[in-house]
């Protein structure tokens, strides 16, 4: 029984991968995750509002008569290189003591940034790198096209700077899904993971403020991704590794039937513990057993949309069998 894959053109033992979050910030947890069977680790997203709420609170420890001016530059890079050191130190030691690939993942705001962590990133000498695009497209002056513009500049100007494999994470917040992912997929990535959960908000009415909603997802939640992924497993010119509601060894199976290259991992391993990785892969090797499958891709995008066909077709196919019995 096979399992081995590609994720991001890296081979791998099992296309289950752990996604980015806090128990990908712990060495002790990343080789445990190995040792259950992960296929790949994603580290811990930077996100730049860390490090420069770093900064910020460097420079108001400083003393009023110090001339913030001048000094930022000096504060700027050395917080900034303190705070990335950390990091890249997780990384080094997670490439030292595992042998599965090592992804990096990064989340900026300023065009500079995403530039300058990147290349860190790769010198640092992680395998891959996720971008953890999340341009939350919630202001009603910024259209469409500024969002693809945004990224396909970001994108564009990293893919000149950076030769490691590049994956793209991203919510399911645009106008243009189906569209603007094939066109992502044109743009020299190698991967796309689809989707990262909105962090929702809830408001506390006793108190009347914000709070936010529970942040793990549950297995209802996959069947948005699930949709997505078998829409356009067939039509892009990357891999898809899904994320979001994969709670059992079963879902794990149904995102390769829908062609997902690999299935990341999040909110189970919170709920289970990290040795869950041992049922879920335990899981999948039982059903390709069963189904007298002996490798992955002699099921993965079985159940796809297929290249030719209409998507809007297809579901509204299975929408009409179910609810007018057609
Ligand atoms: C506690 C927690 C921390 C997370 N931190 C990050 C992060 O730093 N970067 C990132 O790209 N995604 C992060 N995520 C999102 C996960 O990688 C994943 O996309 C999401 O939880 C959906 O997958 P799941 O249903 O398996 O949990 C985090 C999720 C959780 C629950």
């Amino acid at each position: 029984m096979d399992t081995k894959t590609k994720y991001l053109g890296l081979e791998i033992e099992s296309p289950i991968v752990v996604g980015s979050c806090g128990l990908t910030s712990d060495i002790n947890n990343l080789v445990k995750m190995e040792q259950a069977g992960a296929g790949a680790v994603v580290i811990k997203s930077v996100f730049e509002e860390q490090i420069i709420y770093d900064i910020k609170r460097n420079l108001s420890m400083m003393a009023p008569t110090d001339n913030y001016g001048m000094s930022y530059e000096y504060v700027a890079s050395h917080v900034s290189d303190d705070s990335l050191g950390k990091h890249f130190e997780l990384i080094k030691e997670a490439k030292s003591r595992l042998h599965i690939p090592v992804v990096g993942s990064i989340n900026c705001y300023s065009f500079e940034n995403w530039m300058t962590y990147t290349q860190r990133f790769q010198e640092a000498g992680c395998d891959a790198l996720e971008l953890n695009m999340a341009i939350l497209p919630y202001e009603p002056s910024l259209s469409y096209e500024d969002v693809d513009r945004l990224f396909s500049n970001i994108i564009n100007t990293l893919r000149k700077s950076v030769n490691i494999p590049v994956s793209i994470k991203v919510s399911q917040n645009f106008t243009d899904m189906a569209n603007f992912m094939q066109r992502l997929s044109w743009m020299n990535i190698n991967g796309i993971t689809m989707f990262n959960k909105a962090l929702n908000i809830d408001i506390d009415i006793d108190k009347m403020e914000l709070t936010h909603a529970p942040s793990l997802s549950n297995p209802e939640d996959i069947y948005d991704t699930l949709r997505w992924v078998a829409i356009l497993s067939k039509k892009l010119r990357c891999d898809i590794s899904a994320s979001t509601g994969v709670h059992s060894a079963a879902d794990v199976v149904k995102m390769l039937l829908a062609g997902a290259g690999t299935v990341q991992v999040v909110s189970c391993l919170y709920k289970n513990g990290v040795d869950y990785l041992r049922t879920l892969n335990d899981g999948l090797r039982q059903w390709m057993e069963e189904k007298g499958f002996d490798s992955l891709s002699q099921f993965r995008g079985k159940m796809a949309v297929k290249s030719n066909d209409e998507a809007s077709m297809f579901f509204r196919t299975q929408f009409m069998k179910h609810f007018a019995q057609i």
